[in-house]
């Protein structure tokens, strides 16, 4: 007899938390919203293309609002958000394997809807901007890229009506500028922020990591080691921080940087040498055809 197993009794298969899956907006509202019973509740926003990552947001959203509140993940690669030469068409899509990750983790509710569920009246004519937060650094590289992200945060904060918002601390300037959102505009949200998810040896977990050649794969840790360099002097002050991450980078195979930067997380500006405090260390580089972006938090002395 297998270990455990008690003649005459019914073996049980362990429960399994199964989440409702929605495409309409009336389908989520009547599965997030079941009764009139006040409980907290708490969204997930992503693209889909789900990994680790993903499972600790939705974790922390289940331990936000506890065992008998309500968590949401939405699941919607946003066509606002890409330029015309990135990867819209090719982002990786697996709504089964995705749903199968949020319940696991302790979604109740999966959204995923068309574009056209999101848009109806087609591209919007109106949409918010991230101003001169959302200009530079990434803003750079991707114009517009904020404003779509923060158009499509605002419409699904105002579909899904969370108390909590969470997202990944991995995306720093995107995180930035949905917390200034949400200030500046007076949503009656709470934004939170989960430290990013990595690899053993470093990496940062990401949807587009699946993009990368094991070759990739190996020159894109140069990454994670700057951020580290960096952090490991940040005793030193934001002089040393950025010259042990940019040496740390020098001559890194297959990585072309686009942007190693000490940034205040406030309004993501670069700090000035003599800034004491929190600050955000963030890189961006292409490894292979694939553009990864990372960061740490570094208490600068
Ligand atoms: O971080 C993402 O996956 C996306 O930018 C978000 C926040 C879901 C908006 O499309």
């Amino acid at each position: 007899m297998a270990r455990g197993k008690q003649p005459g009794k019914v073996q049980r298969a362990p429960k399994v938390h199964r989440a409702v899956v929605t495409h309409t907006v009336g389908d989520f509202e009547a599965a997030f919203w079941p009764d009139e019973q006040p409980v907290d509740n708490a969204v997930v926003m992503t693209m889909g293309a789900l990994h680790e990552g993903h499972a600790a947001l939705v974790r922390a959203a289940r331990k936000q609002v506890g065992r008998d509140g309500r968590v949401a993940v939405t699941v919607f690669v946003n066509p606002l958000q890409f330029g015309a030469d990135e990867d819209l068409e090719r982002y990786p899509r697996d709504l089964d394997a995705d749903v199968r990750l949020a319940e696991e983790n302790g979604a109740d509710v999966v959204f995923a809807p068309s574009v056209d569920e999101v848009y109806p009246n087609g591209e919007p004519q109106v949409r918010l901007t991230a101003g001169p937060m959302g200009d530079r650094f990434e803003g750079t590289t991707r114009p517009g890229h904020f404003d779509g992200v923060l158009t499509v945060v605002a419409k699904l904060l105002h579909i899904t009506d969370p108390d909590f918002a969470l997202f990944g601390e991995k995306d720093a300037q995107q995180l930035a500028v949905i917390q200034r959102m949400v200030a500046d505009l007076d949503f009656d949200v709470e934004i939170i922020g989960v430290p990013t998810v990595r690899e053993e040896d470093g990496l940062a977990l990401s949807s587009r990591n699946r993009y990368l050649s094991a070759e990739d794969r190996a020159h894109a840790l140069a990454l994670s080691k700057a951020l580290f360099a960096g952090r490991d002097v940040a005793a030193q002050g934001p002089k040393a921080v950025r010259e042990a991450a940019a040496a740390a980078l020098d001559g890194a195979e297959g990585v072309a940087l686009d942007y190693l930067a000490l940034i205040d997380p406030h309004d993501f500006t670069e700090v000035a040498d003599d800034f004491q405090g929190g600050a955000v260390l963030a890189v961006a580089a292409k490894v292979g055809t694939t553009r990864l972006i990372d960061n740490v938090h570094v208490i600068c002395r």
